[in-house]
């Protein structure tokens, strides 16, 4: 399909009519795609009729949109103000309309017309129709189609591959690399349906609420939640344009080196893409908290610190801040955000996260994202999916029902793409069987189809299992070779041979050169970006290490969101905030610098003084690194508060007796855990347990045995276990602080002081037992080469599941305590009124109970996500200090919708002067209301009664109402 047609379907260059008509024509599309223009153009016609039939079924039923009287939409939704029922007009041919007038003017007669004959303009199609049991390498445009099953090699490749001649529908491809140990077969069923390389985005911009935008310009912040939908379609197509000149330029290995990294350590990044002709390819590099293996850098709070102040405005300065930082650096692409979902409690990677909620998850990563390439940096939404422990990572296969992992697992994944991520990670693990980065299902029909991801798929490093996988979906091989270091690829020569004998479609590999093209034209990096200015793998390299400065004042918003993100847990006697004390002690070796240095355990692999992150791929070396002792020394010397500290936490008497007699005594303790390839006190990578680490809970014990004043603070990577000490009356306050990066020190102290007012708030739920959560790590490896990791829990884990079976927490999720008080008022839930005619069908259908159609991008389209309730309270400040307080907005699905009793669908940060009353407004889209069909493969709207709860977390509820939808 000629490229400007191909623009005009993605929502702009064509006028309204047109779009229209191009919004309804999903379940045709695959018929018009391979129709010759002429016979194109009148089913375009046929669709521009339809249109217009539309707006005049729009006008009839009082909703016109250019009359400029568009009542609001009665209670029951959009469909209930139809005149006719649903069901029947979606059962009508879309074929016996194409003699209705072609223009878009509404008159009565056709108003009528339309309205008598009950036209169906939305078919409820679901399942993309196989195409045909087509060869592989047949070609449709900038689509390619494939079909058959193919058995390629599991992981890892046999040192003498026997061949692939089981393979039913090619001939042997020639196989060149490889070694290893084991020959492992998998079968593999390959999908059958084209895609273009970017999806359709449904619905007219209509500012402002479609806002058509550049990566470089993204929307405002909006607390509210999503009023601002960006479309990126015209950035997109304008970078696709660019890339596919560039990629017609291209030999087939040029075109293989496009998409193929240059192997471990062979470059200056720990991802590298090599120079092909006069483009200088890319560098890829950590983390998601700042440059890694670089310095002059700022490391950034950690993704479960910044979840943790549920403010949107916070979360988007530190990915701008972030993205700034990457691009100063000469990085193309930053690998993160990291947003997998802390099922399990002790997994070691879930503080790159953003905690377990996904819609607390999808705004972070949508803010971060946006933050992030606003700045020019490609973002890599990571790690695609399912990859929920560390423990046998790439040998463990998680086995999730489709409606869990599209309610959970997938969702932040669909802001992301929603928020134009340049990229994504396949993830290491195995999902139903089938490795990440070889998925069919995931990769190309979840990511790339119904998400309408545009950008591409690079695999975890190592995490790649074939050369095939680019059938799966796969674009990218990172680090290029099979495992780090081996010196052998999947694809290199690999991948060119497959091309050449045609196994894999030349269209195919055109398709991984152009994503990949297209993102680096996304964020304008071909204009004056900087070069690579450090050597990831020698510092001493005194060629290419610059050590340019990209801190600037970020420290700042390290400082701010450090206490924004700390989370009062405790707070009695009025302990906190401190008032001058006379004297203190400080306690605990969390409070100190570590004996090492902030960077003397390579990836922050040991737990020495104070935790500003867990360890990994994750972290990045810090610039300083100030801990709570070095703040707090500040502060005594202002108030003349006499100072002394204990850090030896294994000697218990010897911090009990520095306690004695002293006002106030504060504990700082900690947890760790971090990537699996570095283990940590017999922690690999994950945690043994949820206890505190270095002895905290006898330390803690000791302490408030002998100091009724005892102030305990954790920095601590999830959830742990406190219930031996945290009802002893001694124990007067607790702050769990997260990890907070580099102003550790700082940021505690503005806390404990008063500086700032807590509105920290959990992003996970901290038990009474371990056992509580239900949800465990799978160690075992029974001898079997690859584990089984069922996901029987579906919807609930964490708070879904102490909701559900009545188990009490020790703190729920989104609780948090402040130093002021605040009161709500005033309830009032309506639904929005909707002026996007485009999709009115669309709406229609859904507010009638029916599952959305699955088509190219239906997961991610604006009316899913456009605001469709509106929530709005007054909240005040009764307390006497000014304070921000975090409203959170549960929505308490139907009986019988087989979800959890309450689930977080909206929050806002507001800050209050004392006295001073707000009205909060908070918006909730179709998609938060919505369950996944897996029967339908769509979305959509349960029956039965709809109602919310405002509250400050997810027990404490203020104020309930009805959802009127
Ligand atoms: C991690 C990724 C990381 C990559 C490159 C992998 O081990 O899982 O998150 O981006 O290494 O360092």
């Amino acid at each position: 399909m000629p490229r400007g047609e191909e623009r005009c379907k993605k929502s702009h260059g064509c006028d309204r009519a047109t779009r229209t008509a191009w919004s309804l024509q999903a379940p045709i599309s695959s018929v018009v795609a391979t129709m010759k223009l002429s016979a194109r153009l009148s089913a375009l016609a046929a669709l521009l009729a339809v249109a217009a039939r539309v707006e005049a079924l729009v006008s009839s039923v009082g909703l016109n949109a250019t009359s400029g009287a568009v009542p609001s939409v009665s209670p029951s939704g959009i469909g209930a103000s139809l005149p006719f029922n649903s069901t029947a007009a979606s059962s009508a041919p879309v074929s016996g309309v194409s003699s209705a007038p072609a223009s878009g003017t509404s008159t009565a007669a056709t108003t009528t017309a339309i309205a008598n004959s009950t036209v169906s303009v939305l078919p409820t199609a679901s399942t993309p129709t196989p195409t045909s049991t087509a060869d592989v390498g047949e070609i449709s445009g900038v689509s390619y189609i494939v079909s058959g099953t193919y058995t390629i090699y599991g992981d890892p490749v046999p040192t003498n591959p026997p061949s692939v001649a089981t393979s039913p529908t090619s001939g042997e491809p020639p196989y060149n690399s490889g070694s290893g140990t084991e020959v492992g077969w998998q079968t593999w069923s390959l999908s059958s349906y084209a895609f273009t390389s970017y999806a359709l985005p449904s619905g007219a911009p209509q500012p402002p609420l479609f806002v058509e935008t550049s990566p470089l310009s993204p929307p405002a912040v909006d607390n509210a939640g999503s009023s601002i939908v960006p479309d990126f379609s015209a950035a997109w197509d304008a970078a696709f344009y660019r890339a596919e000149q560039f990629v017609n330029t291209l030999t087939v290995e040029q075109k293989v080196n496009v998409s193929t990294g240059v192997f471990w350590e062979q470059g200056l990044c720990v991802g590298n893409i090599g120079q092909v002709g006069d483009w200088p390819g890319l560098c890829l590099q950590d983390s998601p908290v700042g440059v890694r293996y670089t310095d002059y850098n700022t490391v950034f709070p950690a993704g479960i610190s910044t979840a943790a102040t549920f403010n949107r405005t916070a979360i988007r300065i530190r990915g701008e801040q972030m993205g700034a930082e990457f691009k100063g650096k000469g990085v193309n692409v930053a690998l993160g955000p990291m947003m997998n979902m802390g099922r399990v409690a002790q997994a070691g990677r879930n503080w790159e996260g953003f905690g377990v909620d996904p819609f607390l998850t999808g705004e972070a990563a949508y803010e971060t994202i946006l933050g992030m390439q606003g700045s020019g940096v490609q973002a890599c939404a990571k790690h695609f999916v399912d990859y929920e422990q560390e423990h046998m990572r790439t040998q463990a296969s998680a086995e999730v029902d489709d409606r869990t992992n599209h309610e959970i697992y997938v969702k932040p994944f669909a802001r992301s793409v929603m928020a134009g991520a340049a990229s994504v990670m396949c993830s290491y693990n195995l999902i139903n069987d089938t490795y990440a980065c070889e998925n069919d299902r995931t990769l190309n029909q979840i990511l790339k189809y119904e998400l309408g991801f545009p950008g591409y798929i690079q695999s975890d490093w190592g995490a790649q299992m074939s050369t095939l996988s680019a059938m799966a979906g796969l674009d990218m091989s990172m680090p290029g070779d099979i495992t780090l270091g081996s010196n052998t690829s999947y694809w290199g020569a690999n991948l060119t041979a497959f091309v050449e004998n045609g196994t894999i479609p030349m269209s195919r590999l055109d398709d991984m050169a152009t994503r990949i093209m297209a993102s680096y034209y996304f964020l304008g990096q071909d204009q004056n970006y900087p070069n690579v200015s450090f050597n990831a793998f020698n510092y001493y390299d005194t060629v290419h290490n610059k050590h340019i400065d990209v801190e600037a004042d970020h420290y700042k918003i390290v400082r701010e969101i450090g206490a924004q993100g700390a989370v009062l847990l405790k707070n009695t006697n009025g302990a906190l905030p401190l008032n001058k004390p006379r004297n203190m002690v400080v306690i605990g070796s969390d409070a100190g610098n570590g004996a090492m240095g902030a960077n003397g355990y390579t990836d922050r692999g040991g737990d020495d003084g104070i935790l500003g992150l867990g360890w990994g791929s994750g972290t990045a070396n810090y610039p300083y690194l100030v801990s709570p002792m070095d703040a707090i020394q500040v502060r005594a010397r202002q108030d003349g508060t006499s100072l002394t500290n204990w850090y030896y936490d294994w000697d218990t008497e010897g911090a009990a007796s520095a306690a004695l007699q002293i006002d106030v005594a504060l504990v700082f303790v900690n947890s760790d855990s971090g990537e699996g390839y570095i283990t940590v006190d017999g922690n690999e990578g994950d945690r043994n347990n949820l206890t505190l680490w270095h002895n905290a809970d006898n330390l803690i014990q000791a302490v408030a045995s002998q100091n009724n004043n005892t102030i305990v603070i954790a920095h601590s990577v999830g959830p742990s276990i406190i219930d031996s000490w945290i009802e002893n009356p001694n124990i007067t306050g607790l702050i769990w602080a997260g990890v907070p990066g580099q102003e550790a020190g700082n940021a505690i102290a503005d806390v404990l002081y008063g500086d700032y007012n807590p509105s920290g708030r959990l992003p996970y739920t901290i038990a009474k037992r371990l056992e509580d959560y239900g949800v465990f790590l799978i160690l075992d490896n029974d001898g079997s080469d690859i584990i089984s990791i069922p996901y029987t829990e579906g919807l609930f884990y964490d708070y879904r599941r102490f909701d559900q079976y009545n188990i009490t927490p020790r703190y729920e999720f989104g609780f948090g305590l402040s130093y002021t008080t605040f009161e709500y008022y005033n309830l009032d839930v309506s639904v929005i009124p909707q002026y996007d005619w485009t999709d009115y069908w669309l709406m229609a259908n859904w507010a009638a109970g029916e599952t959305t159609p699955l088509t190219e991008g239906s997961s991610t389209a604006f009316w899913l996500h456009a605001p469709f309730v509106q929530v709005q309270f007054q909240l005040q400040n009764t307390g006497a200090i000014a304070g921000t307080e975090i409203p959170q907005i549960y929505v308490h699905f139907p009986e019988g919708s087989g979800e959890p009793p309450s689930l977080l669908k909206g929050f806002d940060a507001v800050y209050l002067e004392p006295g001073e009353l707000k009205v909060v407004t908070i918006t909730i889209p179709r998609y938060e209301l919505s369950i996944w069909d897996v029967v339908g493969q769509g979305w959509k709207k349960p029956s039965g009664a709809f109602s919310l709860s405002v509250g400050t977390s997810s027990r404490d509820f203020r104020l309930s109402g009805y959802i009127p939808i």
